[in-house]
């Protein structure tokens, strides 16, 4: 059977006292979808350590949202992989477009990160995706092979750990539009087929998750795309309610 994954992105939401309730309330449901669903949160790293307590032995892991590419020194208002990692963090998301557009930062500065992740054992999850410019222009498929290249050749070909890409078109982040999910399927076939020419471990896996928009209503209808592993869900994981209807609608 194959793993589907569930990344949620909390963004800049929830203090430490609304992290707290919420993993408490969902280390009571982590053992009905564990066999099927890998749930990963995500939340602002003032919250890593308090969600991992109170998540306690459950298997839910957590993902920091940023790293810094180095690891620790004078780098004012940055966090850094070591220090997610002992907050409680599996994960780190990078290149998020959110980071792309208002951090200015690029996918050179990004592969940095890919780097740091694995330093500190950490699995990235690479961000990339294309604005409606660029689908109005059909250049789609150059955008995030580009992104995806940049990002992580040198990760890939240095074997430097485990790695998943998320595709999420900018223009379907937080405004309820979605691609079709053949549209989606196609940009990860494009994604699935780079990965195989960058990936000198043969028996890597790298999952693909598809992001923007997702919820429980439409949730389905990406994970049944061949190449489409899970979903990274933003607006739609804030209440717990409508996290967990999300991971209902694709647990097999
Ligand atoms: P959204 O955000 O689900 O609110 O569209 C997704 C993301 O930015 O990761």
């Amino acid at each position: 059977m194959r793993e589907r994954f569930v990344v949620a992105n909390w963004k800049v939401n929830k203090t430490c006292q609304e992290a707290q309730a919420y993993g408490r309330e969902l280390k009571d449901h982590a053992a009905n979808f564990a066999a099927q669903v890998r749930c990963i949160i995500a939340p602002p790293a003032t919250a890593l350590m308090t969600l991992r307590k109170a998540l306690g032995d459950s298997p839910v892991q957590l993902c920091a949202q940023n790293i810094y590419p180095q690891d620790f020194g004078a780098f004012t208002g940055e966090v850094s992989a070591p220090l997610v990692a002992e907050a409680g963090a599996s994960y780190t998301l990078v290149g998020h477009s959110e980071r792309r557009a208002l951090c200015a930062e690029t996918s050179e500065h990004t592969a940095l990160k890919l780097q740091a992740a694995a330093r500190s054992g950490l699995c990235p999850i690479l961000c990339v995706g294309e604005s409606a410019q660029d689908r109005a222009s059909g250049s789609t498929f150059d955008v995030v092979n580009t992104q995806l290249r940049v990002g992580c050749e040198a990760y890939l070909a240095g074997n430097l750990g485990p790695l998943m890409v998320a595709y999420e078109p900018l223009w379907a982040i937080g405004t309820g539009k979605t691609p079709e999910p053949k549209d989606c399927e196609a940009v990860h076939q494009v994604l699935a087929t780079t990965l195989r020419q960058l990936t000198t471990d043969r028996s890597q896996q790298v999952p693909l998750l598809y992001g923007g928009s997702v919820t429980a209503a439409n949730v389905a209808g990406f994970v049944a795309q061949p190449h489409v592993d899970g979903v990274l869900v933003g607006g739609a994981s804030l209440k717990l309610v409508s996290l967990l209807a999300i991971v209902a609608a694709i647990a097999p």
